[in-house]
């Protein structure tokens, strides 16, 4: 008992000297997101000479931080920011223009010193299902920076259109790149627009892009989509697909999941995906390449002869391991290059590798499999995570975009825990978690910005400072102070349900 009561009083006592943004000890007016670690108030502060521009900071490198750590003082007069490396001090710069755009003339003395929780920090953006400038590409970039995420997760192939230039393969841009229309209102509908619809990013494009990332410490990570979603691919070049080169695959003009799929059993797919990584790893020095994975229908894969004589050579019994035999043969392949698969959490169907990375979306059960297994993880469960969803109970009545449907508000983006039901050894393999914003139904860049703002802050505040969180009132109440004007300042097409109290 008196054990317990000495616990107790630690417990509390060491809340009060560590505790996050809110408790401080000299509390301090400030809204920060994601709320950092720990925030003290004390000394003169920093007058600004034009209010709302970024004073001189002096910055310095602290080896005794953790890479993306920083420690930001105004109480001398002058801002400081030290930071574990460049990136740490990238980090301290995004909670600066947060203070700024709060502060009028004058920043109140603080002492802030903060880190990530999770060192995998994620927003996706589909850019094949609707296609999206390198501009808009860079100003999405520009947007999670902000909210301090450190991973862009680029979806570059699909069945609607194949988005990366590949000079050994061109047909895959000529062809793949273009649909012959597009589907209008919702599927299920028989409506279609009756236009042609496409769009690639060259290599120099791309190498653009990561370089733009890479100078806000954003790591691109390209997805190529194997076996499935990959009707695009097949257009340009049918003998890759198991109906063989007379079929006329077509890049698809409406939504879904397609049985269109690469041929496991013909030796020229691995061919042709090792030859389009060759060039995607030359452009992308991302560690992880995504590899899909999701949503890869197996019929075709039963009837086709030359996949059915694979799984008797190699003893498969089941069509799954076809599958894991694509996902395997490609991680043997990258991993050669120095580099590591990352795929939808279809990856652990047939078996996968120690290695690969999961990607949970459907769901966390796919993420909590792969931990219990020792395998890493990232979570972007469609039950928190898809971006793409609707954000009010009723959106008819709130003038609400049409969506792909689901009902993901604010709140319910801010109250996820991704440790649930998991134990203190497969919590190591949780490397963070990602929002995923698909492009279905989004066809303009300003909607994407509507569906990412401001879920991303919510997103970005459980990627950070998940122990850090307060009510969800109060992180609506500090999204209004601390990012509302930044949006509004650079013009973007945020989402205000939240701030007129609709869920
Ligand atoms: C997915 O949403 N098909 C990963
Ligand atoms: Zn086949």
């Amino acid at each position: 008992m008196k054990y317990r009561i000495l616990t107790l009083l630690a417990t509390v006592a060491l809340a009060v000297l560590t505790s996050c943004g809110g408790g401080e000890s000299v509390p301090v007016e400030l809204s920060i997101i994601p709320n950092p670690v720990s925030m003290q108030g004390g000394g003169k502060g920093v007058d600004l000479a034009v209010p709302g521009e970024l004073p001189a900071v002096k910055t310095s490198i602290d080896a005794s931080l953790e890479p993306e750590e920083y420690v930001l003082d105004t109480r001398k007069g002058k801002v400081r920011i030290k930071g574990g490396s460049e990136a740490g001090i990238f980090w301290g710069k995004q909670t600066l223009i947060q203070i700024v755009a709060q502060c009028g003339d004058h920043i109140p003395g603080v002492l802030i010193k903060d880190k990530p929780a999770f060192a995998y920090r994620g927003a996706m953006l589909d850019c094949c299902r609707h296609f999206f400038t390198v501009d808009e590409v860079k100003d999405y970039i520009d947007l999670i920076a902000l909210h301090k995420l450190n991973v862009f997760h680029w979806h570059l192939t699909e069945d609607q259109g194949w988005r990366a230039e590949i000079k050994q393969y061109p047909r895959l841009t000529e062809v793949g790149s273009m649909r012959a229309e597009t589907l209008v209102g919702h599927y299920g509908s028989d409506k279609y627009d009756g236009t042609p619809y496409g769009g690639f990013y060259t290599q120099d494009q791309m190498r653009d892009v990561v370089a733009y990332a890479a100078e806000r410490f954003i790591t691109v990570i390209p997805e190529i989509e194997m076996p499935g979603h990959a009707s695009a691919a097949l257009a340009s070049y049918p003998e890759l697909g198991c109906r063989g080169e007379n079929y006329p695959y077509k890049v698809q003009t409406t939504w879904g999941v397609f049985p269109e799929i690469f041929c496991a059993g013909n030796p020229k797919v691995i061919t042709f995906l090792e030859g389009v990584l060759d060039e995607i790893c030359d452009i992308f020095p991302s560690e992880y390449i995504h590899i899909g994975g999701d949503e890869a229908p197996r019929d075709e894969w039963e009837k086709c002869p030359e996949c059915q004589a694979l799984m008797k050579e190699m003893g498969f019994t089941r069509e799954a391991e076809l599958q894991s035999y694509i996902i395997k043969t490609i991680e043997d392949y990258l991993a050669a290059k120095g580099r590591k698969i990352i795929g939808w959490d279809e990856i652990l169907d047939g078996g996968v590798s120690q290695s690969a990375t999961v990607m949970s979306w459907r769901g966390t059960d796919g993420g909590i499999a792969a931990a219990r297994m020792g395998n890493d993880v990232v979570m972007a469960p469609n039950s928190h995570y898809y971006l793409d969803h609707y954000q009010t109970a009723d959106p008819a009545a709130n003038g609400e975009p049409l969506a792909i449907g689901g009902y993901l508000p604010l709140k319910r983006c801010y109250a996820f825990d991704p440790y649930e039901n998991l134990g203190d050894e497969e919590k190591v393999h949780i490397k963070g978690i990602q929002g995923n914003v698909w492009t279905e139904y989004i066809a303009s860049y300003p909607h994407v910005q509507h569906m990412l703002l401001p879920r991303v802050a919510a997103l970005a505040e459980v990627a950070w400072s998940p122990d850090c969180r307060t009510s969800y009132e109060e992180f609506v109440k500090r999204l209004e102070t601390a990012l509302l004007p930044i949006y509004q300042a650079r013009g973007c097409n945020y989402a205000d349900y939240a701030f007129k109290g609709i869920e």
